[in-house]
């Protein structure tokens, strides 16, 4: 999202200075003037730590940070940044865009709930579009985001603060919404049988999943090596990166769970989504269509 067009006075550009330097704004790209952007675009085609943050009038003092300076971009990079954020957001905007026309009834006839919602870019879009409802939770309390993004935009998207609880095969205080979406989050569990009934549970009518897909032609899930993101994650619930499913679980496990309609959506071929040679790939899955 491109918030130039609003000219945010110098009380927001501090608000996303500050959100920034807490680490709480860098992943999805929205840019707050020439001198403030984030995104994790150039880092995905990069395929290396090559920057989130373009905030090139940092304080001194700051940039020594050590979790700061893996952040911020050289600004020699600038424009590729930029460039390269504007073909990620392009790729969420199509997304919204091809999971609402697929959506019956209207877009304001139904409920959003996005799982692993991060600073909220998708149930953003939902609300600037019109949901009668677009909500996001996350296990990191992204709520003051919420409430400055949706500030900004003029939309009224919610956050909750719930998550996927592996020991529970849970996400507590959530209920069921029309359609759920859930991106980039399914890969970053070691029990993803377990987290997709969860959220077919929570979907009324459909279900837009992206995660990594493995090449198997049978019902077959592939782990990376633990990461390390969640010290509290211990065994066995540490497979915490590059979690891969094949296509034909993840068919069989909609279908199992009452989804009768399963569609790609394409997206811009990004060679960058794809890890350890397994690409991203997002399906819906619709009950009744
Ligand atoms: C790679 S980011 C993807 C963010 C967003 N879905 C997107 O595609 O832009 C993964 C997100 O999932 C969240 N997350 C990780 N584990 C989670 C869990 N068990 N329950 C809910 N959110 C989780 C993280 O906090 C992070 O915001």
């Amino acid at each position: 999202m491109d918030f130039r067009d609003k000219a945010l006075d110098d009380n927001k550009i501090d608000e996303a200075k500050k959100f920034i330097i807490e680490g709480l704004i860098s992943y999805q790209p929205f840019v707050f003037s020439d001198n403030l952007e984030v995104g994790v675009g150039f880092e995905f085609e990069q395929q290396r730590y090559a920057g989130l943050v373009h905030y090139p009038d940092i304080p001194e003092h700051l940039r020594a940070s050590p979790e700061l300076a893996r952040r911020l971009l050289a600004d020699r990079n600038r424009t590729e940044f930029h460039l390269a954020n504007r073909r990620l957001a392009d790729f969420y905007d199509s997304l919204v865009e091809q999971i609402i026309d697929h959506t019956a009834g209207g877009i304001d006839n139904n409920s959003f709930l996005d799982v692993g919602c991060n600073n909220g870019y998708i149930p953003i879009s939902f609300s600037q579009r019109g949901a009668k409802r677009a909500t996001g939770c996350d296990r990191q309390d992204f709520s003051r985001v919420f409430n400055f993004l949706n500030s900004i935009q003029g939309t009224n998207a919610e956050f909750i603060h719930a998550w996927y609880e592996p020991q529970q095969h849970r996400i507590a205080g959530v209920e069921a919404f029309d359609v759920v979406t859930s991106m980039a989050m399914l890969c970053h569990v070691s029990d993803p049988l377990h987290l997709l009934a969860e959220l077919g549970r929570l979907s009324k009518n459909a279900l837009f999943v992206w995660t990594l897909f493995n090449h198997d032609d049978s019902n077959v899930v592939r782990y990376g090596t633990p990461r390390g993101d969640y010290p509290g994650d211990v065994f066995p619930y540490c497979f915490d990166n590059l979690t891969a499913i094949s296509v034909p679980l993840f068919h069989k496990s909609m279908e199992l769970m009452g989804f009768s309609k399963i569609i790609e959506l394409p997206v811009p071929q990004i060679h960058s989504y794809a890890w350890n040679g397994y690409p991203f790939r997002g399906f819906l899955a619709i009950r009744n269509p």
